[in-house]
């Protein structure tokens, strides 16, 4: 089933989201709803307090940037309870976009490399070391769960610029081709 993805402004994104345990109702079905949802926005990443859920979980599948991904072969994967445990490596800008934040693209600074320890949709727990393009698409769905947004790591100039348009998307003024929720969207009156 697809999801509707809450846009920006929805009080939900900003919230810090909790751990589950392998017994939460309904797991199995909750991912693949996730990942259907990204797949239908032509995302490449998706984490579940978008989606209004409250929880530590994110999905990524970066399989059509394949070829930035030189060594990694399991691009398509589930991060359950996640920490970054530590970030490390020259930082570098990278061009982010947000399916809660549409038409919105900024070069955003982070570190190259991080260490991560997390559970996969099987409760299998892994601790790696990664980096790159896909540890980027970690970092940025990682934030989500802090109820952070990669608009907060842009410069607070850059930031009073975008405003109005940010505004505007909490508004709903804005197009889209996947189905979301707009926290300042005017009702329609009742008759
Ligand atoms: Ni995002």
């Amino acid at each position: 089933m697809i999801l509707p993805v809450l846009a920006f402004g929805h009080p939900a994104l900003r919230k810090v989201a909790v751990d589950i345990d392998k017994d939460y109702p309904g797991l199995e079905q909750f991912i693949a709803d996730m990942f259907e949802t990204m797949y239908s926005s032509n995302g490449v990443g998706l984490a579940a307090p978008q989606v209004n859920r409250s929880i530590r979980l994110f999905v990524i599948d970066a399989t059509p940037y394949a070829e930035d991904f030189p060594g990694e072969t399991d691009l398509k994967r589930v991060f359950i309870n996640a920490r970054i445990v530590e970030e490390k490596g020259e930082e570098w800008a990278f061009n982010e976009g947000c399916l809660s934040i549409p038409q919105i693209r900024e070069d955003v600074i982070r570190k190259s490399e991080l260490r991560i320890q997390y559970y996969d949709e099987h409760f299998v727990y892994h601790d790696e070391e990664i980096k790159g393009v896909f540890a980027r698409v970690i970092q940025h769905e990682y934030d989500h769960l802090d109820g952070i947004l990669f608009v907060d790591h842009i410069n607070p100039l850059r930031k009073m610029m975008l405003k109005r348009k940010l505004t505007e998307i909490s508004k709903g003024l804005v197009k889209t081709d996947y189905k979301m929720i707009f926290p300042l969207a005017r009702k329609k009156a009742a008759l």
